[in-house]
């Protein structure tokens, strides 16, 4: 969508992976889904760095409203858990310079059956301009699949029409080929939406995790090419400091996040994270190569066995690549693996200036012809920056 918005991936904090639906906070103070929760994740984000290095969006996900409207149809807060009120929450983060990231749903619920926005899209949208909202996830649940067609570009048009700026999400593709095993129509997807949720739930465990690299590895439909300043593929939130991924696999995500343009929505208790994943999460130069102003979504080259793939991301300086070797295979020993630089399409005769991006290593200057020589841990990667001299 080119409304000026998401020229990179946006970045942020979204809730719904870590903390989900609870709706209980007398027996989960510190858990439930209510202001605090995100109040203190903003306090966290700007204390700890994460709002320097580029994480910007504070993102409710559902159970947030209240099961009715009010009596003019309008969206509410559930007044409990938000007694502040929605303004307020907007209000609280814009002063730390950070944005508010709420969630709805195309049809006439969302998927934890609260209400939708299915007859109410101008309201809608009118209510969370005068919010502040600056990003709308729109969910798929309990909708007409084909109508999605139709029904999202509506509710863009509705939020563009308010005059206020705010990202707009679309679980468009997700829902049709998730639910409705349907083709999307990715050309349309990428000039009404600005982000995209085209596959399953991201869940934490790294079976589920490989899942997403094989969908974007096969990148059927091609809709890799559909990824550019404005519109980006997303495959859900990342699992840094959650319970279900090694540090190893957790570099594995963040790498394969940033090679494949992906917004980075982390999705954890900021107040307890384990220093690795924080570290993993604030990594500045995997961070760049996520946000390079030239949006090109990373590809799969080849899967060299069905363990390892080599995967290659086009960046802004012309000429230049990062280049993930993944690798999945659980073998107990880090998988040692050569290649010639001309042999992924890097055939610049004077050579590339090659760097360990995650380890922040200058690995030399290689020729097309010369080797390159990685060694990539377990359930990890490796990612190199090739820049051409
Ligand atoms: C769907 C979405 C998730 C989350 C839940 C909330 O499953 O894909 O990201 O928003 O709904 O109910």
């Amino acid at each position: 969508l080119n409304n000026g918005l998401a020229l990179t991936p946006p970045m942020g904090w979204l809730s719904w992976e870590r903390f989900r639906c609870e709706k209980d906070c007398k027996k989960f103070p510190n858990s439930c889904v209510d202001e605090e929760l995100y109040m203190a994740m903003a306090d966290r984000m700007v204390a700890d760095g994460y709002r320097e290095a580029g994480y910007e969006y504070v993102h409710i996900d559902d159970c947030w409203a209240a099961p009715q409207r009010d009596e003019n149809g309008k969206l509410q807060a559930d007044p409990q858990r938000f007694p502040s009120g929605m303004q307020a929450l907007a209000d609280y983060l814009h002063e730390k310079r950070l944005k508010l990231g709420i969630y709805t749903d195309i049809g006439y619920d969302t998927c934890e059956g609260l209400p939708g926005s299915e007859f109410y899209m101008e309201s809608d949208a009118n209510t969370f301009a005068e919010w502040g909202v600056d990003l709308v996830k729109t969910d798929g649940c309990n909708a007409d699949l084909k109508e999605m067609d139709i029904s999202y570009p509506a509710f863009g048009f509705y939020l563009n029409n308010t005059g206020r700026r705010m990202v707009y999400g679309c679980s468009w593709p997700a829902a049709q080929i998730v639910l409705g095993k349907m083709q999307p129509n990715y050309a349309s997807i990428r000039q009404h939406c600005n982000i995209w949720r085209n596959f399953l739930d991201v869940q934490d465990s790294w079976e589920n995790v490989k899942g997403v690299f094989k969908f974007y590895g096969e990148n059927k439909q091609n809709f890799a090419n559909f990824s550019g300043p404005g519109g980006f593929s997303d495959p859900d939130q990342l699992l840094m400091g959650d319970y279900g991924l090694s540090i190893y696999q957790q570099k594995a995500q963040f790498g394969m996040w940033a090679m494949m343009t992906s917004p980075l929505f982390m999705s954890v208790d900021l107040r307890t994270i384990d220093p690795k994943a924080k570290a993993i999460l604030l990594n500045k130069n995997v961070i760049a190569i996520n946000q390079d102003p030239l949006g090109a979504q990373g590809i799969m080259l080849y899967g060299i066995s069905n363990s390892l793939s080599v995967w290659r991301k086009p960046l802004a300086v012309k000429g230049s690549f990062a280049i993930a070797f993944l690798n999945e295979d659980d073998q107990g020993r880090p998988m040692p693996f050569s290649i010639h630089l001309g042999d992924i399409g890097l055939t610049n005769v004077n050579g590339y200036n090659v760097t360990n991006i995650f380890d922040n290593i200058h690995m030399g200057y290689f020729k097309p012809t010369s080797t390159l020589n990685v060694l990539i841990d377990p359930t990890s990667i490796v990612i190199v920056k090739a820049v051409p001299l």
